[in-house]
């Protein structure tokens, strides 16, 4: 059998491919009925969403289109708040239905801005749809319509989401070793 390339810094697999798979097609049968005839715009946030969006997209069966933001915060898990944008949307959202799509809310301050910014132009209606809701980290209270699953408060790599900007290609979610993260 192959050597699982994460072997040393994950320690259990908290949600198996199949499990995201069922979880995310009925997320898209949701978003399908509720936006029938609405056309939204899905957003994606990068780099993190590139797997839930692809995904969920392809469980859509409505017309949408899809756009990408890309953000950068100045501290780790932006925890100071500040956050900005490093690629803006190409389409104009004015009028529009507007999900934005995380793979995951911690603090809740990176939606906060990423909402904020958007509201301010003015869509016909906006929402939030995440992957991974982690509620014993939040800060600051962020509506949610859509949640895949909501976790413990431990630190999770796999299926876009990384360690070092790395083993986001898992196909899973695991977590990490406590002593991978103290010797950091
Ligand atoms: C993650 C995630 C959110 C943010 C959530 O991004 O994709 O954007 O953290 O944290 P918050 O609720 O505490 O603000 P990350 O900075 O890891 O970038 P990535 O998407 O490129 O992995």
């Amino acid at each position: 059998m192959a050597v699982n390339f994460a072997q040393d810094v994950t320690e259990t697999v908290l949600l198996d491919a199949e499990t995201i798979g069922r979880r995310v097609a009925e997320l898209g049968a949701e978003i399908s009925r509720d936006y029938a005839g609405l056309e939204p715009i899905l957003v994606g946030v990068l780099r993190g969403t590139i797997f839930f969006l692809a995904d969920l997209i392809r469980h859509i069966s409505i017309p949408i289109t899809v756009d990408f933001l890309a953000i950068s915060s100045y501290s780790p898990h932006s925890s100071a708040g500040v956050v900005r944008i490093t690629k803006d949307l190409d389409e104009n959202i004015e009028g529009r239905h507007v999900l934005i799509v995380e793979d995951i809310i911690d603090t809740g301050l990176t939606l906060r801005y990423i909402v904020r910014t958007l509201e301010a132009r003015r869509p016909a209606s906006l929402n939030v749809c995440v992957l991974l809701d982690r509620p014993a980290l939040r800060l600051v209270p962020i509506p949610v319509r859509y949640v895949g699953f909501t976790i413990p408060n431990q630190f999770v790599v796999g299926y876009g989401l990384d360690l070092w900007q790395t083993y986001r290609n898992l196909p899973y979610i695991a977590t990490v070793k406590r002593e991978i993260l103290d010797g950091r």
